[in-house]
């Protein structure tokens, strides 16, 4: 395997987690942010920091053209990069009669459009091998709380499934369905321990889970196709 990954939201939070992972694992790191440069830049220094070589990259992925050309610019720095984490997303708490068109864009262009067109041109790279897609444990629910922010998850998930099917044997692609992991940036820890007495392990996780599942995929060479939940169980309730 090739020796570098693009992280999307690989600054912050999962992401971030995601792009220290990789890097102790010995791949290069590309970084992509939309606002957040402090934080892409602190992780990048501490993957330097680690041996590895890392640039940021930005890009606002709810604009296509800024989609288009994220792909070909780490393509230019890192010609080797084998890996294509898709974990970038806006979350909204919005139901049905509340999505407005300009919600509903925003939604399926940053969550579904982006991953969409950001694999099609990866799967041109000469080395790519894999693409991991961040889903969310409510693509097995019908949960309509966040209307649209569900969809776009459902169509992520059909998307994995499709271009494994497509893209093999080059490339593999699955996804990763975390559960209550982090407490979104306005909740604490509290908000994920009132969910978590709800699901079967009655506990919230933490982001060595998600690294975990992460690894799984990257080191077994006959998986794909596959969407791993990683939610203490919380897609059975
Ligand atoms: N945290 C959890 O417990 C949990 C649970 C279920 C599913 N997930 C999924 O796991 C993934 C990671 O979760 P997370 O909580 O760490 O991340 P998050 O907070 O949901 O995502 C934030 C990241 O997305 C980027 N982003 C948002 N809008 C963007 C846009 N228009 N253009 C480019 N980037 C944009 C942000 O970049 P900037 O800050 O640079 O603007 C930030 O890096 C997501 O796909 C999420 O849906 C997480």
């Amino acid at each position: 395997m090739g020796k570098a990954a693009l992280i999307t939201g690989g600054g912050k939070r999962l992401g971030k987690a995601i792009s220290l992972s990789l890097a102790e694992k010995g791949y290069d790191i590309a970084i992509h942010y939309n606002h957040s440069d402090r934080e892409a830049k602190e992780t990048a220094e501490l993957i330097r920091e680690m041996g590895r070589k890392c640039e940021i990259f930005q890009a606002n992925l709810s604009d296509i053209k800024q989609v288009r050309t994220l792909i070909p610019r780490v393509f230019e720095t890192f010609p080797d990069c084998s890996i294509l984490v898709n974990s970038a997303s806006i979350f909204e708490d919005v139901g049905f009669q509340d999505v407005t068109e300009e919600i509903f864009d925003r939604d399926l262009n940053v969550n579904f459009k982006a991953p969409f067109f950001l694999s099609q041109d990866f799967s041109k790279g000469q080395n790519a091998e894999l693409i991991i897609n961040m889903l969310d444990m409510r693509i097995n629910k019908i949960e309509t709380q966040h209307f649209s922010y569900n969809l776009s998850k459902k169509a992520l998930r059909d998307f994995t499934l499709m271009a494994a099917k497509e893209l093999g044997p080059k490339i593999r692609v699955n996804g990763i369905c975390p559960g209550p992991i982090l407490p979104p940036p306005d909740k604490d820890i509290k908000y994920l321990e009132k969910i978590a007495e709800n699901t079967p392990l009655k506990k919230p996780g933490n982001p060595d889970y998600i690294i975990d599942a992460v690894k799984y995929i990257l080191d077994n060479p006959f998986v794909t196709g596959q969407y791993l939940f990683v939610d203490g169980g919380q897609h059975l309730i």
